[in-house]
């Protein structure tokens, strides 16, 4: 089977790709690496422990990643993020202090260990910045030769982006990083805004869960009414909540899901255009494209999915 590694924010709609992919049958979710985003990195950590933990599969290790960009040294959360998900990142729900602590190996590590042992089996879907994965790149450059896939979830083409007018919040974070990612020769495929923002969940969907009368079912329902109610302030038009990280994990799985565009890409660190994706107008020629864009999805198709295995999950 394959092997995948999330690198997460978590972060409440990480927390969906978490469920996601361990209900996922046919794949095989070696670890997850905890990022700083939504909220920073030890509560990362022990968000995606709790998480775990709640659905039953606490044998997956959890690593610690970088706690900062790789131009930076220090981090703070955004108010937009402490806002979205809430200040403990998982919409202020109580969950219980996990039994099991983060791993003592580095995540950069556990990465590059990952992708000499799996090579092309091995599916990596960061849905936070992409600090962790540039610096194995960095110390372990043959990695981008052995890794399957990328499928990460950020970025932009052709919707403006969501922190600025330009950029996507996990882009934004680390804009170097995600352009070293964007110029290896990994196979990259961006699931963005374009798409994340077409799937989304109502509270009709999260009743499904409540009605469960499972503990998983309720916390679940809880956690994600929080985000659902936030974006009826924050994005009335929308009517729901993007799924934007469980949609990278559903497309890592199942390409199908949404059509594509391979585009030479590159990530923008300029001061005006900070944190933008967008086409290499130097590059247009150039016939092996780095990346592989997602701009539509077949969004009735993806919910039915989600919702049969996140019901299913929440059900045992
Ligand atoms: C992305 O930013 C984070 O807040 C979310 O978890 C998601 O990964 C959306 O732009
Ligand atoms: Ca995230």
């Amino acid at each position: 089977t394959r092997k995948m590694i999330l690198d997460l924010d978590t972060g409440i709609d990480d927390a969906m790709a978490i469920a996601y992919a361990v209900a996922a049958l046919d794949v095989d979710l070696i670890g997850i690496i905890a990022s700083y985003g939504n909220v920073l990195t030890p509560l990362s950590a022990q968000n995606s422990l709790k998480i775990l933990e709640l659905l039953g599969h606490s044998d997956v290790p959890v690593y610690l990643g970088e706690s900062h960009s790789s131009t930076t040294t220090h981090f703070d959360v955004m108010p937009i993020s402490a806002q979205i998900h809430g200040k403990n990142g998982i919409g202020e729900v109580p969950l219980p202090t996990p039994k099991r602590e983060p791993e003592t190996e580095s995540a950069v590590d556990f990465l590059i260990q990952s992708a000499h042992s799996y090579g092309k089996d091995l599916t990596v879907v960061p849905t936070g910045p992409l600090t962790n994965l540039a610096k194995a790149l960095k110390l372990a450059p043959q990695i981008q030769d052995e890794i399957g896939n990328v499928t990460l979830m950020g970025g932009a083409l052709t919707v403006p982006g969501n922190v600025s007018p330009v950029a996507e919040a996990n882009i934004n974070q680390d804009p170097h990083a995600a352009d070293q990612v964007f110029e290896s020769h990994l196979n990259i495929t961006m699931v963005g805004l374009d798409v994340t923002l077409r799937t989304l969940l109502t509270k009709n969907e999260t009743a499904q869960w409540r009605s469960l009368k499972t503990e998983a079912g309720k916390k679940f329902a809880d956690i994600v009414d929080y985000y659902i109610d936030v974006y009826k302030i924050t994005s009335p038009h929308l009517h729901g909540c993007a799924l934007h990280d469980p949609l990278a994990v559903g497309v890592a799985l199942d390409p199908s899901l949404v059509s594509t565009l391979d585009l030479n890409m590159f990530v923008d660190t300029t001061k005006e255009m900070w944190g933008r994706t967008i086409g290499d107008p130097a590059r247009l020629t150039d016939k092996n494209p780095n990346v592989t864009v997602a701009l539509t999805v077949d969004q009735d198709k993806y919910l039915a999915r989600f919702m049969d295995y996140l019901t299913k999950l929440f059900a045992e």
